[in-house]
């Protein structure tokens, strides 16, 4: 029989029901506890307009240097309101523009102000408590109340109203807390609006709107992103990048310090991605997004090279840059009474957080100066100094000492292929060097066009892949985790997605301000980080209709099959477990299955989830019919 994997476009020659044979008696490795984890950075409005929970865009009217993007005046009957950016009344040394609101005309019944439309929309929830703060001063002789509210687009709707103070000549902070009713509608068809029911000139600086956020903390994050990041079972968050490591430019780079510490000192900075990032996400965010996470840090630290070519030479140049690194270390993992290990203590973590691995740059392979091994070499031997346990973690595409005495403990392999590429290359890490150092692969993904990820002209395409990929993904995946003795650690990416302003496709998780939705390489994702054992077991199929991989849990006495069917037909699949005493009768299956063109979206956020079942007859010789397009796990058990 020829099977066609139609939509592939793949021919799977067939001839005999494919046939897996596991050898349970010896195991092939040790799978590496942290093997699935997450990668991150600021792109697609991961942060900013997603999981920092902020709603109000352009908060310090710092996005654009002439006019206030994302801000209006606000007017209702005859009040009239002009806006203005304002650098002669600075909130700060750092923040040093500010909104100039005048209210030529204002009553009770006719209010005046600004307002803001936030990330694609303020979402309105039924019976919600909203957390409001802003800081303000008026000019002499301005004595009115500030009103908040959140009303609909055209104003004519009132979904939340609170008074609030006086406000006084000097820069003063305020907050505030709104609720909607219970009757209040879903929708993000609405808006932020600060009003004066009296004339006169205000200046607002960090005006700030935050939802209920994950375990109410404060500068916190979207509960339903985070729950669906946790669901995946992560062991290491990858973090801050990426290109948003890097910046376009050195002076636009990743600079942690100025991350850390009160958000009205945190200037926020332009993003290669093409908008400016707040900062509200900083360092000490992203670790309390790992501990949120029960996931240690893969910290990558800045290395000297920014995306537009742009290199610090080796040597004194380097040197601040080298110290800036060891400086976050410290922040991160050290004594609470070391330097850095204060400041983070003063940011409200006095615990040292666990940090094991440290990633000098990102994909350094792009710096034709040939500067990198000469940097590696400088920031390995200051850390390996300091710090001799940590792991460190070379971005070069291929393996290379860089230099005496700085052996790369890890290498970062990056992976964008297309769904045919991952299927014929699942097995790229079988026959790798078991000598060779160990990979970390730092970004991976299947596409399904065409179109590689930054193509603008995979516009068309829904921002989250659909199951074609999710299969690609998954065989790459069972390859990964088949060589996890190597393979110590791996993350898709890009994770995250507003499904209104994304610059990269694929993403994992999909979100506007109302909801998000996993796509289904998210829960082919899910299936295999949530069912892993702690042993590889040798598991040989015949043929490539399926793809597989076998690990067994020994304290629970569980062998986790994995199995990837990319063809439009069902395989019935011989499985043979050689070298266990017996298995119980029943067995769970977990099953993505699904049209390969198939996909989930907002509107339709679980057409393509996963199901559970019970497998019955099983035995250490048994066959298992593999739905067609599909991704399973087989738990089966040891007696
Ligand atoms: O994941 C998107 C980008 O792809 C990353 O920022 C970069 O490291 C890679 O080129």
């Amino acid at each position: 029989m020829l099977s066609v994997a139609a939509a592939l476009g793949i021919v799977v020659q067939a001839s005999a029901a494919p046939t897996l044979v596991i050898d349970a008696a010896k195991p092939a490795g040790k799978v590496s506890p942290t093997l699935y984890g997450l990668m991150t950075e600021e792109i697609n409005y991961s942060y900013d307009g997603g999981l920092y929970a902020e709603l109000i865009r352009n908060r310090a009217f710092l996005d654009n240097s002439k006019d206030p993007v994302h801000w209006t005046a606000f007017q209702q009957g005859n009040g009239a309101a002009t806006i203005a950016l304002d650098s002669d009344q600075p909130l700060n040394d750092v923040i040093k523009t500010s909104l100039r609101v005048n209210i030529t005309a204002a009553s009770a019944h006719a209010p005046a102000g600004v307002a803001n439309d936030g990330y694609w929309g303020i979402p309105v929830k039924p019976s919600t408590a909203y957390h409001v703060s802003f800081m303000a001063k008026a000019a002499r002789g301005f004595s009115g109340h500030v009103t908040v509210s959140i009303v609909s687009d055209d104003g004519a709707t009132v979904y939340a109203k609170t008074r609030g103070s006086r406000l006084s000549s000097d820069w003063k902070s305020y907050s505030v807390t709104l609720k909607t009713g219970k009757d209040a509608p879903a929708t993000a068809k609405a808006k932020f609006v600060l009003s004066v029911d009296q004339p006169g000139t205000l200046w607002l600086s960090l005006v700030s709107l935050f939802p209920p956020t994950w375990e109410n903390q404060p500068n916190g994050f979207r509960p339903d992103i985070l729950q669906k990041l946790i669901d995946l079972n992560p062991k290491f968050l990858r973090f801050p990048g990426g290109n948003y490591l890097e910046g376009d430019t050195v002076e636009t780079r990743f600079d942690w310090k100025k991350t850390i510490g009160p958000i009205d000192h945190r200037i926020g900075h332009p993003s290669p991605w093409g908008y400016r990032s707040t900062d509200g996400m900083g360092l000490m965010e992203f670790l309390r997004w790992c501990e949120d996470m029960n996931a240690e840090p893969v910290l990558a630290v800045y290395a000297g090279y920014s995306l537009k070519g742009q290199h610090v030479n080796p040597g004194p140049d380097l040197q601040p840059f080298v110290q800036d690194a060891l400086d976050e270390i410290e922040y991160v993992a050290g004594p609470a009474n070391s330097k850095w290990g204060a400041e983070r203590a003063k940011d409200g973590h006095a615990k040292p957080f666990p940090l094991h691995y440290i990633e000098i740059g990102n994909e350094d392979w792009f710096d034709k100066s040939g500067s990198y091994d000469a940097r590696f070499v400088q920031f390995s031997q200051a850390i390996r100094a300091k710090y001799p346990n940590l792991k460190l973690i070379s971005t070069y595409d291929s393996y290379r000492p860089h230099g005496p005495n700085a052996k790369p403990d890890l290498f970062d392999d990056h992976y964008y292929r297309t769904v045919d590429e991952f299927l014929k290359d699942a097995g790229h890490y079988d026959k790798y060097d078991r000598s060779a150092p160990k990979i970390f692969v730092g970004e991976w993904a299947a596409h399904e066009s065409s179109f590689p990820p930054w193509d603008r002209r995979s516009g068309a395409l829904p921002p989250t892949p659909n199951m074609r990929a999710a299969l690609g993904d998954a065989a790459w995946m069972a390859g990964l985790e088949r060589n996890s003795d190597v393979v110590v650690m791996h993350c898709y990416a890009p994770l995250l997605v507003n499904i209104n302003g994304r610059q990269w496709r694929p993403d994992l998780i999909g979100y506007d301000s109302m909801t998000s939705y996993g796509s289904p390489s998210y829960y082919a994702f899910r299936m295999f980080s949530t069912h892993v054992g702690d042993e590889i077991l040798k598991g040989t199929v015949d043929n490539d209709s399926v793809f597989a991989s076998v690990t067994r849990d020994t304290k629970k006495g569980i062998i986790y099959v994995k199995l990837v069917n990319p063809t439009a037909d069902s395989q019935q699949l011989q499985i043979r477990i050689d070298g266990v005493d017996g298995l119980k009768g029943t067995a769970e299956a977990e099953t993505l299955a699904a049209d390969p063109e198939a996909t989930n979206s907002i509107s339709e956020p679980t057409k393509v989830v996963p199901v559970d079942t019970r497998v019955s007859d099983v035995k250490p010789s048994f066959t298992y019919t593999v739905a067609p397009s599909s991704v399973t796990v087989l738990q089966l058990h040891a007696k």
